[in-house]
C-alpha cells in the first residue's frame, strides 16, 4: 500500500487531522490498535476552546456539536471565603463549549465514514521505518504483516504509543512532573448540580463539578493517586464530594448511581521535539497536562491545527516552511498551557508536603481572582483558549 500521510492512532487528534488532510485531497491511512467501540467507550474531557470548536466546524464535523453542545460563558471557583464567578465573556469576550470528547470523536469518525478515509482498527505491532530516507510503517493484523509506504507519519498515539519511543534517547528532552495526587471521577444521570462548572479548593482536597449534558454529570475529587476506584462506593464518593462543593450546592445537588468511576494520575509532560525526520508527533504521544485547565484534548486540537497547514502547504505549495516551524511552533502554545495547567492545579489542591507559608501564597492566589479584574482576565484568557 502506498499513501502520503501514515497516521499512527485513532484518537481525537490522528482522526482530525485525516479529516483535514483528506478535505484537502491529501492521502492518508490511520492505523489504530483498539476497536471503534473501544476508542467511544473511553470517558475524557468535555471543554472545548473556541479555536477548537472553529477547527470541528472546518473539519466539517460541528453540526451536532452545535445543536447538542452547551456554550459555557463562565465558571465558579470555590474557596474557604465562598464562590465567586469568572465570567469569560465579560473579561474576554469569549467562552467555550461544553461537550464531551467522546461525542467529537464519534463526530470525527462519523464524517470519516462520509469521506471514505481509511482508518484501520486493531492494527497490532505498528512501527515506523526509515523516517530520515524513505519512511514506511509496519502492522499486523489478522496474523499478516502489511507496510505502507509513504511521505510522513503523524505520530498520534497517545501517551503509551509507540511513535516518541522511535526518537532516539539523545535526540529529545523529556520534561515531567508528577503531582503527588489524582482525580477520582464519576460519571452518573444526573442534572448537574450548577448552570456551570465549579473548582473547588477546600481543606480535604480539591474537587470539580462538571457536566455533559441537562442529564449527565462529571464529578471529580482529588485522591492519592494509588486509591483504588472500587474501593469507593457511591455513597461514599457523593458524601466527600458533598463536603467538598459549597453548602448551597451540596444540599440541592441530584446524586444517583455512577455509571463509570476511575482514578487519574496527575502529571504535566513535554517532549521537547516533536519532529524526528518525517515522523511528526501530536497530542497526547508528545505531551500531558493535568486535567484542571482542560487544556488535554485543546492542545491536541492545537497540534493538528499546525501541523495539518504545514503538510497542505507542502502538497498544495511545494512549501515546507510550515513543516520545519511545526515543533517550535506547537511548543510554545505546549508551554503556555503546561504553565496554566500547573497554575490551576497548584491554586486549588492540597499538596501533602503544604506547609502554612504555602497555604497562605494558595489563599492570596484565590483571594486575587476574587478581588482582581486583570487576575480574573489572565485566567479567562487562558482558559477560553489563547490564540492559535
Ligand atoms: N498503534 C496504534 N494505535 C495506537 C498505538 C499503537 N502503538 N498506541 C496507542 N494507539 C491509539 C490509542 O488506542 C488511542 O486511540 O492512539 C490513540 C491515541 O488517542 P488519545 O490517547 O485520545 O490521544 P490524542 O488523540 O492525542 O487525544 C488528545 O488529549 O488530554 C487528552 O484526554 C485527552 O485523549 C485526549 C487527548
Ligand atoms: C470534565 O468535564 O471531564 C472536565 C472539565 C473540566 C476540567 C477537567 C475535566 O478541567
Amino acid at each position: 500500500m502506498k499513501t502520503d500521510v501514515v497516521i499512527i492512532g485513532g484518537g481525537p487528534s490522528g482522526l482530525l487531522l485525516s479529516q483535514l488532510l483528506n478535505k484537502a485531497g491529501i492521502g492518508t491511512v490511520v492505523l489504530e490498535r483498539r476497536t471503534r467501540k473501544y476508542v467511544l467507550s473511553r470517558i475524557r474531557a468535555g471543554v472545548l476552546e473556541g479555536g477548537t470548536v472553529d477547527l470541528l466546524e472546518r473539519a466539517g464535523c460541528g453540526d451536532r456539536m452545535h445543536r447538542e453542545g452547551d456554550p459555557h460563558e463562565g465558571c465558579y471557583l470555590s474557596t474557604e471565603r465562598g464562590m465567586f464567578r469568572v465570567d469569560f465573556r465579560d473579561l474576554c469576550g469569549r467562552q467555550v463549549m461544553v461537550y464531551g470528547q467522546t461525542e467529537a470523536t464519534e463526530d470525527l469518525y462519523a464524517a470519516q465514514d462520509e469521506m471514505g478515509a481509511t482508518v484501520i482498527h486493531e492494527a497490532m505491532e505498528v512501527m515506523p521505518h526509515d523516517l530520515d530516507g524513505d519512511p514506511y510503517v509496519t502492522y499486523e493484523k489478522d496474523g499478516e504483516t502489511h507496510r505502507i509506504d509513504c511521505d510522513f507519519v503523524a505520530g498520534c498515539d497517545g501517551y503509551h504509543g509507540v511513535s516518541r519511543s522511535v526518537i532516539p534517547k539523545g535526540k529529545k528532552e523529556e520534561i515531567e512532573r508528577v503531582y503527588p495526587f489524582g482525580w477520582l471521577g464519576i460519571l452518573s444521570r444526573t442534572r448537574p448540580a450548577a448552570d456551570e462548572l465549579i473548582y473547588a479548593n477546600h481543606p480535604r482536597g480539591f474537587a470539580l463539578a462538571s457536566m455533559r449534558n441537562a442529564n449527565l454529570s462529571r464529578y471529580y475529587i482529588q485522591v492519592p493517586s494509588d486509591d483504588d476506584p472500587e474501593a469507593w462506593s457511591d455513597e461514599a464518593f457523593w458524601a466527600e464530594l458533598k463536603r467538598r462543593l459549597p453548602g448551597e450546592v451540596a444540599e440541592t445537588m441530584e446524586t444517583g448511581p455512577s455509571i463509570e468511576k476511575s482514578v487519574a494520575p496527575l502529571r504535566s509532560y513535554v517532549c521537547t521535539r516533536m519532529r524526528h525526520g518525517a515522523l511528526f508527533l501530536a497530542g497526547d504521544a508528545a505531551h500531558i497536562v493535568p486535567p484542571t485547565g482542560a487544556k488535554g484534548l485543546n492542545l491536541a486540537m492545537s497540534d493538528i491545527h499546525y501541523l495539518s497547514e504545514g503538510l497542505i502547504a507542502h502538497y498544495k505549495d511545494n512549501d515546507g516552511a510550515g513543516l520545519d516551524a511545526y515543533s517550535d511552533r506547537a511548543l510554545r502554545r505546549v508551554w503556555r498551557a503546561i504553565r496554566f495547567s500547573w497554575w490551576m492545579t497548584s491554586i486549588l489542591h492540597r499538596y501533602p508536603e503544604q506547609d502554612d507559608f504555602d497555604q497562605r501564597m494558595q489563599e492570596m492566589e484565590l483571594e486575587n481572582l476574587r478581588d482582581l479584574d486583570a487576575a480574573r482576565r489572565a485566567m479567562a484568557l487562558n482558559y477560553v483558549g489563547l490564540p492559535l
